[in-house]
This record gives C-alpha cells, sequence and structure tokens, in this order.
C-alpha cells in the first residue's frame, strides 16, 4: 500500500548560499556528518549535491502527511547513495519511530523510494512511503 507521496524543488542557490558560507549550523542543522562527506566529496557541485538532499528531506516531509513541524528532526532523515550512487533514506529516531508506527505489526515492513535530480539552478526529488499489509 502506499501510504504517502511528496515531491520537493528547491533553488541550489538559496542552500548555495549556506553551505558556501560554511554556515556549520546550518550544515549540521540540516545534514548528518555521512551526508556532509557525500555532499564536500571532490566530485561534482557541493551545493547541487546538497540541494537535492534537502528537497528529498522536504518530500519525505510531505510524504508523511505533516510537512516538517520540528518533531523530527531534519537529520533524522539520512539520504545516502550506495556503490551505484543511487539514493537511499535511513530514518533515525523520531522519523524511525514514526515508521514502525506504520507498521502495525512485526511482519509487516515499511519501504521508502526516493529519487533526486539536480541542475546548476534547481534540484527535485520524490519520496514515495509504502507499506506492506498483511
Ligand atoms: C545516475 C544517472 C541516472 C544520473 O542522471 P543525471 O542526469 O546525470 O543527473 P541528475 O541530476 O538527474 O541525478 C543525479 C542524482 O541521481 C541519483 N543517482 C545517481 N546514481 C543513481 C542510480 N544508480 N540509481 C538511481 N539514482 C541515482 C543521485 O541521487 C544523484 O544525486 P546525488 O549524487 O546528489 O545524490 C546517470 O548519470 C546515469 O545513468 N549514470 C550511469 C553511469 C554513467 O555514468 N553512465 C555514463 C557513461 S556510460
Amino acid at each position: 500500500m502506499i501510504k504517502g507521496v511528496g515531491i520537493d524543488i528547491i533553488e541550489v542557490e538559496r542552500v548555495a548560499q549556506k553551505v558556501e558560507q560554511e554556515d556549520q549550523h546550518f550544515k549540521n542543522m540540516i545534514f548528518t556528518k555521512n551526508e556532509q562527506s557525500y555532499c564536500d566529496r571532490s566530485e561534482g557541485v557541493p551545493a547541487e549535491h546538497y540541494a537535492g538532499k534537502y528537497a528529498a528531506k522536504e518530500a519525505f516531509f510531505k510524504a508523511i502527511g505533516t510537512g516538517w513541524r520540528g518533531k523530527i528532526k531534519w537529520t533524522d532523515v539520512e539520504i545516502l547513495n550506495d556503490q551505484l550512487g543511487k539514493p537511499e533514506i535511513t530514518l533515525h529516531n523520531v522519523a524511525k519511530e514514526w515508521m514502525e508506527g506504520q507498521c502495525q505489526s512485526n511482519s509487516n515492513q515499511g519501504n521508502i523510494i526516493v529519487s533526486i535530480s539536480h541542475l546548476k539552478s534547481m534540484a527535485t526529488a520524490v519520496v514515495i512511503i509504502e507499506i506492506e499489509t498483511s
């Protein structure tokens, strides 16, 4: 069953202003250390990667139906890439508890699908939350 879908689009420049000014407070509030390592690596344009992950977090908040309301931290929704570059969402803390609450029994599994795209000026992401029902 599809529990929710979320989509977001953001201007890369908005994120670039923060990350290129080395606004460490902003970075640490929004992005985990692992996400920062990925975005700051030498491949690609860091601000585009940051904007893509930011859009994916916003899309997740839309998919759960509440938007960002402060209970779930931005860093509780972590987006990292596999060996082929495919992004994957891992939930922590309150976000993880929310997902567990959606799975009515231990036998039910949740699955989160994310896709990200970015250009020089814009980044966008889509998130789909699936819940296996018995
Ligand atoms: C992965 C690929 C689809 C990305 O498309 P793109 O138009 O270059 O770039 P986009 O801005 O649309 O998308 C970039 C995002 O795609 C996602 N992505 C990367 N690899 C992916 C994969 N294997 N599966 C799903 N998503 C992937 C990432 O989230 C990436 O953003 P991030 O690194 O900031 O997280 C494309 O580069 C591709 O097919 N690569 C295959 C290998 C290759 O390089 N082939 C060319 C030489 S043969």
